[in-house]
């Protein structure tokens, strides 16, 4: 039977219908509550308490722990998967066939070429321009190569436009960064897997010949799809919000980007190594900054702890700790920051502040300590997040489209002055 809530106001009632989803998560359908109210509208700031949409994508239980995209759970993903065929899955749907695979595969080295004249823009920015503000300008400058809206009407529209992005951002990633340090760019071999070849655009020496390291790759390929999507974050609601006013796919992935950029959201990761070497800095003292943490008056807080949604514990970040140690193990390197790392986690966990909240850390806890192993700097490594989140970007975004979303427009309660007259300026006191 179908659940109804009813909401009193002044006496009166109104009755909204409950929707549940398959994982019998209910929500409260207020479409019709402004027009039953005469215009009463609800204040949720942050979006704590609000659904925005109904998702096929992702499934996620901040209690539990769980993570599943289009059903499937991550740890298994992590594990079996590699990151071409999660990408198919989040955007369409499905595991790919091995044909399917093949196919997607191909096309997407299809693509992968990248105007020259995007050079040009590249060259225009400063060595000292942070990579994630380069590459969400190089994302929306494709709109320029690639004129035209796309037409979602057509599938086969739409799958040209993903497959061209899914090609030529890990391009533009690697130029971005190779561009910072002075290395000529490069046109990566299509011969080479995805990651495989991201990996070569990142690295390849000019003067030596490029060799895979299957370590390496592997662990690329793990982080990119604990990253790949995680339904309806900061940057996921702006690529759906941008998206909702037709703008296209690549400037609402542009968009994205910037979203990701913040501290707060895929920032964290950069932000963590610096506050590890902080620590490290000022003799290892892990107390100390637990306290920095806690006290109200200080605006520090622990980069890597907490989350909107996990109040248990964060399933990427345990998958992405035990990667962490397996990968600088089998790479024969030794960080102290990990040991910093491991230290502070354990102090937090057990810190009645931070266990009273609920705070755990989260997937960008450890990932920074891979990347810099695996040789990224770190101010590529949010880049690496976007890397990693871009097909479920996309799949939000096809999702939003084909759904026929509304424009996102969110209503407010005003507080500023009320009806004023207008002074003339030689009268403003
Ligand atoms: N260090 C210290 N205190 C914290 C932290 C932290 N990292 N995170 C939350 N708190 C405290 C906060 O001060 C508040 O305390 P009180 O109730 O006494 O005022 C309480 O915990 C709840 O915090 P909130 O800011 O209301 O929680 P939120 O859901 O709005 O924020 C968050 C979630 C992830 C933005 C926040 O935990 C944070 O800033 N963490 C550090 C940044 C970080 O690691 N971000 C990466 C998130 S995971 C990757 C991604 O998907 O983007």
């Amino acid at each position: 039977m179908s659940k109804i809530a009813t909401l009193e106001i002044d006496g009166n009632k109104y009755e909204f219908p409950i929707i549940q989803g398959t994982e019998s998560e209910l929500g409260i359908d207020i479409k019709a509550l402004r027009g039953a109210t005469g215009g009463i509208t609800t204040i949720d700031p942050g979006y704590k308490n609000t659904g925005s949409c109904e998702s096929a994508i992702t499934f996620l239980d901040g209690e539990k722990g769980i993570l599943r995209y289009r059903g499937y759970a991550i740890e298994e993903l992590a594990e079996k998967a590699d990151f071409l065929e999660v990408a198919y899955l989040l955007i369409f749907g499905d595991l790919p066939t091995a044909v399917e695979l093949e196919k997607f595969s191909n096309d997407i080295k299809e693509e992968s070429h990248v105007d020259e004249d995007m050079k040009k823009i590249l060259d225009g920015f400063p060595k000292s321009a942070h990579p994630m503000g380069v590459l969400s300008s190089l994302t929306n400058a494709l709109i320029a190569f690639n004129p035209g809206s796309v037409d979602v009407a057509s599938e086969e529209a739409m799958y040209d436009a993903i497959v061209k992005i899914l090609s030529k951002f890990p391009v533009l990633a690697a130029w971005t960064m190779r561009k910072r340090q002075g290395l000529p760019l490069d046109y990566g071999n299509d011969s080479l897997g995805y990651v495989e070849n991201l990996h070569k655009m990142m690295f390849a020496r000019p003067n030596r010949t490029y060799r895979a390291n299957k370590i390496v790759n592997d662990a690329l390929d793990k982080l990119l799809i604990l990253h790949a999507d995680h339904e309806q974050n900061c940057s996921t609601s702006t690529v759906r919000i941008v998206g909702s006013s037709h703008a296209g796919l690549f400037a609402s992935l542009s968009a994205g980007i910037s979203a990701l950029w913040g501290p707060l959201h895929g920032g964290a990761n950069q932000a963590v190594i610096e506050m590890l070497e902080a620590i490290k800095r000022d003799g290892g003292d892990v107390g100390k900054y637990i306290a920095k943490a806690k006290d109200k008056n200080d605006p520090f807080r622990l980069m890597g702890f907490g989350h909107r949604v996990y109040k248990n514990f964060d399933p990427r970040a345990k998958i992405i700790k035990s990667a962490a140690e397996e990968v600088l193990g089998d790479l024969g390197i030794e960080d102290p920051v990990l040991d910093i790392a491991k230290k502070l986690a354990k102090v937090a966990l057990e810190d009645e502040y931070f266990v009273q909240r609920k705070l755990y850390p989260n997937v960008d806890f450890y990932s920074g300590i891979i990347y810099r192993a695996l040789g990224v700097p770190t101010d590529m490594f949010t880049v690496m997040f976007a890397l990693g989140r871009l097909p479920g970007w996309i799949a939000q975004w096809r999702e939003m489209r084909l759904r026929k979303e509304p424009i996102g427009r969110p209503r407010q309660i005003y507080i500023g002055e009320r009806n004023r007259p207008f002074v003339a300026v030689e009268k403003r006191k």
